[in-house]
């Protein structure tokens, strides 16, 4: 019967550090913590095998660094319907919500962590 509670911790553990793992300014929307999942996770291939972007801990040189460009909400939400150059679109693999919020987010967490 140990184990429930460890595990019980460990999620509780997880869990906070997906969420507040930033000490940037202002808390993220809620649109933003879901576009996070979506860059780290949902997008594929993943935003962070090309794009430097501290926040999300991803380091890659295929595509500029975000935190640097700090490009507007449209730019990223237009880059990841269409594409751009030999960044491909992720409409086959995005629902139109998860563009939206994955837009927030790098919006959002550009430049923010220094
Ligand atoms: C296969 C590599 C690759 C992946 C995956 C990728 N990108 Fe890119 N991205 C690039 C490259 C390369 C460019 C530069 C394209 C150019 O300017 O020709 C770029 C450009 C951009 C730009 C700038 C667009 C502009 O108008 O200058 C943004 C914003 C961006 N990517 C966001 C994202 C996000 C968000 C994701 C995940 C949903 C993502 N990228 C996934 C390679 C990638």
């Amino acid at each position: 019967m140990r184990s429930v509670p460890a595990l019980a911790l460990a999620a509780l553990a997880a869990a906070s550090v997906s969420v507040s793992c930033s000490d940037g300014p202002k808390p993220f929307s809620k649109a933003a913590l879901r576009g996070r999942e979506v860059f780290l996770k949902h997008s594929e291939p993943k935003c962070g095998t090309c794009h430097t972007l501290k926040d999300a801990g991803t380091v890659a040189n295929v595509g500029p660094n975000l935190d640097v460009m700090r490009p507007s909400r449209e730019k990223i939400l237009r880059s990841v319907q269409q594409g751009v150059g030999v960044m491909p679109t992720q409409k086959e693999v995005l629902k139109a919500g998860e563009m939206e919020d994955v837009a927030s987010y790098v919006f959002e967490a550009a430049g923010r962590t220094p």
